[in-house]
């Protein structure tokens, strides 16, 4: 079986082509196409900007993606419908459409945190459940118990600000590029915490509390706060911007991994799984493995391929497979769904 995934979710235009054979997953191609360089002029994603960029580079990426697999016979073609922003959805969810349509195709949607989520079973299948799955991108921040696929419940989610989207925005008061989390992971590198100069101490809020949900977007105030009491010779040396890129990164850590592992001990679960643009962010994978490894030995943890946390057509294929191509929707009725819950619908 040969898939061919549309991902056009927010501002990477992404198209895979995936083979299974014998139940093995084989990448025929995988090609994203970033808009960070629009989008770093503009210190963010506009989605309408984003929407253009998608149109303009879906054919091409197509072309690529097509080439690179050496023309496969395709069976099914998947597009992501949500979450996501709409106007970026929709240029995705039309190009596949047309597509569809043209070569006679079924055409399976695919919820994007799903996609998130099964990024981590390319080589191979899920099967430890129940397991608790962490989301985290610039669009989500979502604890969700797994109880197979397919079958899903969110536990908790962010009142406000994703944790990306607070990275995002607290590396623009320090005036880094946009995205901002792998710039605020970069300098917070260079930082040894046991060498802080300023002391910055960010609030870690709704740490201790019995929920499983978040919230991020006082951390971006008290940045904020922080930033402007400070002189103008301070807020731009590299020391503070360290020191507080380390203490923002790890303020986020800190309440990531309390609730993922209340959520993990609450349940009882067998596997933790993280997913999500954030999931690149190379201190919370070593230190979610960390206190898994100390607290919970016995949990399996399993996080992505770095280069598949952020947005790529290759996890929308893979969602798709392990869903189920048999999901197929009438493709007359596939539609655009910005706030799709997982779990709802698909
Ligand atoms: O999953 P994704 O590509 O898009 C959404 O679905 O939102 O996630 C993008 C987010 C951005 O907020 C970006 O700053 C963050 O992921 N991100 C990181 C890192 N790489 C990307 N955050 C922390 N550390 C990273 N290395
Ligand atoms: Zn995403």
């Amino acid at each position: 079986m040969i898939i061919l995934a549309i991902e056009t979710s927010c501002d990477d235009t992404g198209i895979a082509i995936l083979e299974i054979r014998n139940s093995k997953l084989e990448i025929l191609s995988d090609i994203v196409s970033s808009q960070v360089k629009l989008h770093k002029k503009y210190g963010g994603v506009y989605p309408f900007l984003a929407k253009r960029e998608h149109q303009k580079n879906l054919p091409m990426v197509l072309k690529k993606a097509v080439d690179r697999a050496k023309n496969p016979k395709i069976d099914f073609l998947a597009v992501t419908v949500g979450p996501g922003l709409e106007p970026c959805l929709w240029t995705g969810i039309n190009f596949a459409l047309a597509l569809a349509k043209k070569i006679n195709l079924p055409l399976v949607p695919v919820n994007h945190v799903e996609a998130h989520i099964l990024a981590n079973f390319i080589n191979e299948r899920p099967k430890s459940f129940p397991a608790v799955c962490l989301v985290v991108s610039g669009g989500h921040t979502q604890l969700i118990l797994m109880k197979n696929v397919g079958k899903y419940k969110i536990l908790g989610e962010t009142r406000d600000d994703a944790a990306g989207e607070c990275f995002d925005k607290t590396a623009r008061i320090l005036g880094l590029v946009y995205p901002g989390g792998p710039e605020i992971a970069k300098e917070a590198a260079k930082h040894d915490r046991q060498k802080d100069k300023y002391h910055i101490e960010l609030p870690r809020p709704m740490i201790y509390q019995k929920n499983y949900d978040f919230s991020f977007s006082g951390l971006k105030t008290a940045v904020l706060y922080d930033f402007k009491s400070r002189g103008a010779k301070t807020r731009k040396s590299k020391e503070y911007i360290r020191e507080m890129c380390s203490e923002i990164q790890q303020t986020a850590i800190d309440v990531l991994i309390r609730k993922t592992l209340k959520a993990a001990k609450d349940f009882r679960v067998k596997a933790v799984i993280l997913g999500g643009g954030v999931a690149a962010n190379k201190e919370l994978r070593e230190q979610l493995k960390r206190k898994i490894g100390k607290e919970m030995p016995h949990t399996i943890y399993y996080m992505p391929d770095r280069k598949y946390c952020t947005d790529n057509g290759l996890m929308t294929a893979v969602a798709a497979y392990y869903h189920g191509t048999e999901k197929t929707k009438n493709w007359k009725k596939i539609e655009a769904s910005a706030n799709l819950k997982i779990g709802e619908y698909l």
